[in-house]
């Protein structure tokens, strides 16, 4: 069976990649402007706002499987445009999609948002990403949408952002808080839901709700790291235009996935 992963030299496709190649699948990435490092993986340079360049590479390597992770923050073509494409290029070779969501596409309120919840985007990346859920879902209402939260891991952007602030160079938000997932974590759930036919939106993050300070404290305490010169503040204050407090509510993944999904807590103490 053959592995499609769109975005395989980023953070999550990488580890997906690397997990379905040592589960001895056929995996085929693709890179931009990277590079897909991942042994025994065929690579492919694709840039997803071509639609008919992804619609030639999905149809020549008539992949079973379409993972669908390709982003750019400030890149509607990229995020919203270039998931239409996959989705639609996934669709025609009648390959099993998971694509990949975010919490960012959420407005932010104290309690939890479920699964079915529509999109209330406050800003553009969170539009473009709830756009791609919207083109994605009619393109192919079989696909899984993976609403995921912050992704961690050895060469998470998260995890430098804590380094940086507890060496006074960036600044942790005390009022934006996360339901942080570990990258192995999900990247397993992802291949485990590609064997299900599980539809629509799902969210699939941890089960710990951190802000940003928290989580520089985490992994102060992981690394050794003295958090005294950590640098804190609010989004508010610096007049950053984004979801404050965004917790995903991952009940019915925990309930439906054999793959456990572990608190930040348990995973960062590990
Ligand atoms: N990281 C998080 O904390 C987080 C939180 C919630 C949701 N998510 C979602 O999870 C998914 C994966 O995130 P990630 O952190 O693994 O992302 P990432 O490391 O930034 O990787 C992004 C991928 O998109 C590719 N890409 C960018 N522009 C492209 C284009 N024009 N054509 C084709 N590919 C292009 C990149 O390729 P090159 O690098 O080769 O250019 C890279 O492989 C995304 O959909 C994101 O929205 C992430």
């Amino acid at each position: 069976m053959t592995v499609l992963v769109v975005g395989a030299s980023g953070f999550l496709g990488a580890e997906v990649c690397r997990q379905a190649a040592a589960a001895g699948r056929r995996v085929v990435g693709t890179y931009h402007s990277g590079a897909v490092a991942v042994p025994g993986v065929e690579s492919h340079r694709l840039d997803v706002t071509d639609r008919a360049a992804v619609r030639a590479l999905v149809a020549r390597v008539r992949p079973a499987v379409v993972v669908g992770t390709p982003y750019r923050y400030a890149d509607w073509a990229v995020t919203a445009d270039g998931a239409a494409h996959v989705a639609y290029a996934a669709a025609e070779a009648g390959a099993r999609l998971v694509h990949l969501s975010s919490d960012a596409l959420h407005a932010g309120r104290p309690e939890p948002y479920g699964d079915d919840e529509p999109p209330s985007p406050i800003f553009p990346y969170g539009a473009a990403k709830a756009a791609a859920e919207t083109a994605v879902r009619a393109i192919d209402p079989t696909a899984v949408l993976v609403r995921t939260s912050l992704i961690l891991g050895e060469g998470s952007k998260q995890i430098q952002l804590c380094r940086d602030a507890i060496a006074g160079r960036a600044v942790l938000f005390t009022d934006e808080l996360r339901c942080p997932i570990d990258v192995a974590d999900l990247a397993a759930a992802v291949l485990e839901l590609a064997g299900t036919d599980h539809a629509g939106v799902l969210n699939v993050a941890g089960p710990d709700a951190v802000s940003r300070a928290d989580l520089g404290l985490l992994v102060a305490r992981r690394e050794g790291l003295d958090p005294a010169g950590m640098k804190t503040g609010t989004g508010a204050e610096a007049g950053v235009v984004r979801p404050t407090d965004v917790r995903l509510d991952s009940t019915r993944a925990a309930g439906l996935l054999r793959t456990r999904l572990r608190g930040v807590g348990e995973f960062l103490a590990a």
